[in-house]
């Protein structure tokens, strides 16, 4: 990915190498930009096409050190026409592989997903921030587990299928995994082979779009519930997937006994709409931008060429929050509106309703 050693320094860049430590990292990534004192990079050493639309980047990380817990995801940036970019991505693999798998599903719009599938190759290299998330297992096992996976929320369930059975984890497991056609369904054959080591796994694979022999048809409902799982009182569950399949899972599964991570986001108020002009002030940077008032703010801002820090889009990380001066916004998330005075807001949750003064 990195074709010439000085293309992406920005001359400030180059004031922090009179710090003796910034200067002997910059010397190793220039030699080779695996080689790095203080950032975890990772080589892309293979790829594989689980779907026609996702695919799973093995990665060999350059620090021993890189931990994290199955069912986590990490932050993954890439340099994009100069530009470095920050995306949230589960990880695959078990924590006892000595290679990192990250599976990422092709977006519409994603610019690092449409990236990582059109552009990225073997050899390329990712920077990795810290694995992060709590939809990881408990320290005391129970005796029984469901998980309801919907789509690419697959990712995080699969490396902790892999795990129980890796730690020999005689108790129940029941997997139901809703794809909307059979080509879309992620790891098929490994979760079938998964199966076979696993005796007391057993997967359902459930189509919500076509019919098609030897699969279930439908939508999570209570019935189908009853139906694939009747002690599903007695058993922890873990959720992932798309809103709709939350929403649906939430009102049957008592909070208390379910764990669930949301990789779309879920959102009470459309964020598109027609256009509203507003007027955003951006103090720090002492801008002004006319906005269309039609999208959430971050993806308004980068329209108009400002890139605020950023990382899930959706919620999670908070990376995107700043403060808001003055002027009103819309939760989407809440569907709610925001008082008018000074208060932190997330940029990728926030649609402006009127003239903004934001701290950035
Ligand atoms: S980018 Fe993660 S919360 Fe907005």
């Amino acid at each position: 990915m990195k074709t010439f050693p000085f293309k992406y320094h920005k001359p400030s860049e180059y004031l922090d190498l009179f710090n003796p430590k910034n200067m002997f990292n910059f010397l190793l990534e220039e030699l080779n930009p695996v080689y790095s004192i203080s950032k975890t990079r990772a080589k892309i050493i293979s790829i594989h096409l689980e779907t026609k639309e996702t695919k799973t980047l093995v990665l060999r990380v350059n620090k021993k050190g890189f931990r994290f817990q199955a069912g986590q995801y990490v932050p993954v940036t890439v340099e994009i026409n100069g530009k470095r970019v920050t995306r949230y991505y589960s990880i695959s693999s078990m924590p006892s592989e000595v290679n990192l798998r990250i599976t990422i599903k092709r977006q519409k719009q994603g610019l690092v997903s449409n990236f990582v599938h059109e552009s990225l190759q073997l050899g390329d290299f990712v920077e990795l921030g810290e694995a992060q998330g709590s939809f990881v297992l408990p320290k005391a096992l129970p005796g029984k587990f469901l998980f309801v996976a919907g789509g690419s929320g697959i990712t995080p369930v699969y490396s902790i299928l892999n795990t129980l059975q890796n730690q020999n984890y005689t108790g129940s497991v029941k997997l139901l995994y809703f794809s909307r056609t059979k080509e879309e369904i992620i790891f098929y054959s490994d979760l079938n082979s998964l199966r076979e080591k696993f005796p007391t796994l057993a997967v359902e694979f459930i189509l919500t779009d076509e019919d098609s022999l030897g699969f279930r048809t439908g939508f999570f409902t209570r019935e189908m519930l009853l139906e694939l799982v009747p002690d599903f009182s007695e058993r922890l569950t873990y959720l992932c997937g798309p809103g709709t399949l939350q929403e649906s899972v939430k009102s049957i599964i008592p909070k208390e006994k379910l764990i669930s991570e949301n990789f779309q986001p879920f959102l009470k108020t459309s964020t598109k709409r027609e256009a509203k002009q507003v007027e955003v002030t951006l103090t720090k940077s002492h801008k002004t931008l006319l906005l269309n008032g039609e999208k959430n703010l971050l993806e308004e801002l980068e329209d108009n060429g400002i890139y605020p820090q950023s990382g899930c889009r959706m919620g999670i990380c908070h990376t995107c929050a700043c403060t808001k001066k003055s002027g009103v916004v819309t939760n989407l998330q809440e569907g709610s509106e925001s008082e008018s005075g000074e208060e932190t807001i997330q940029l990728c949750l926030s649609r402006a309703e009127e003239n903004l003064e934001l701290d950035i």
